[in-house]
């Protein structure tokens, strides 16, 4: 059953991943550009580089590249994920309490 042009907009507006507002549309737009690992998508859409570092999103690029590209989704391995770091005063190595 096709969908009316209307919903299709609609879905294609589905945010992908919430914590760099990449939609569905962005992510197949990089899928059929040729970026087909999740690494991939990451580096072209920032999808994965957010808050959650991809907790949420990387799954769901993962299947979304397996739909498109019939590559089973146990060949697409996980993105890399950085720890969270913030910013610390370097006295905090030498010791000062109120560094
Ligand atoms: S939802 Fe994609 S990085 Fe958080």
């Amino acid at each position: 059953m096709d969908k009316e042009p209307a919903e299709e907009v609609k879905e294609k507006e589905v945010l992908i991943c919430r914590c760099e507002e990449v939609s569905l549309a962005d992510i197949e737009a990089a899928i059929d550009e040729g970026f087909i690992t999740v690494d991939d998508v990451k580096r072209r859409t920032r999808a994965g580089m957010g808050l959650c570092q991809g907790r949420t999103c990387g799954k769901q690029v993962a299947l979304l590249i397996s739909k498109r590209t019939g590559i089973p989704l146990e060949q697409l391995l996980p993105s890399t994920a950085r720890s969270p770091v913030r910013p610390e005063k370097m006295g905090i190595f030498e010791g000062e309490p109120d560094a």
